[in-house]
């Protein structure tokens, strides 16, 4: 398979922390295949052997504006257990609700944007539900819970210029842990 052509930019280019723009409808070719681009980037990320060929990070969520493009766009590809994926494409996102249960990954968050390890937990809602587009302009609906909804919010705050280690308080990378739940 062959790496698809997109650059990540990183958390040194100050592009990413603009705030991307909502999207217009119907969506242009290059942008489908963009997105297409991202998720098989995302995929082939998460194959030990693409991973080791291309020396790629593992990711499961890429927002436009880490290709460089300010869009109100992200994609969500996560490895099932059978080896098949679950994948999302979300344009123009709206949180309609937000657990009030906190929780955080363990290990900390990681982003393709960000190229250096960083201590610390990131406080993420339990379960949030959204409004969003899908490709044809369509809205829809969802709610998504644990890992997933971790990573819905970490790629929402991509499109408003927020990046996951500026939930992190260095002084005290793991406050509040003791309120919420680890995942
Ligand atoms: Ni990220």
């Amino acid at each position: 398979m062959k790496l698809p052509d997109i650059k990540i930019i990183d958390e040194k280019d100050k592009k990413l922390r603009e705030v991307s723009k909502d999207v217009q409808f119907p969506l242009d070719d290059n942008l489908k295949k963009t997105i297409q681009d991202m998720i098989t980037y995302l995929e082939m990320s998460q194959d030990e052997k693409c991973a080791k060929k291309y020396n790629l990070r593992a990711g499961m969520g890429l927002a436009m504006i880490q290709v460089g493009i300010p869009k109100r766009i992200f994609v969500i590809a996560n490895e099932n257990e059978d080896g098949t994926f679950e994948e999302h494409i979300i344009i123009n996102p709206t949180i309609i609700s937000e657990s009030e249960e906190m929780i955080y990954v363990g290990e900390g968050e990681g982003c393709l944007s960000i190229n250096r390890p960083v201590e610390g937990i990131v406080p993420r809602h339990a379960r949030i539900r959204i409004n969003y587009y899908d490709l044809d302009g369509n809205v829809q609906n969802i709610r998504v819970r644990e890992d997933i909804s971790v990573a819905f919010q970490h790629e929402i705050d991509h499109l408003n210029g927020i990046l996951f280690i500026d939930h992190i308080d260095p002084k005290n990378p793991y406050k509040n842990k003791e309120l919420m739940r680890e995942i």
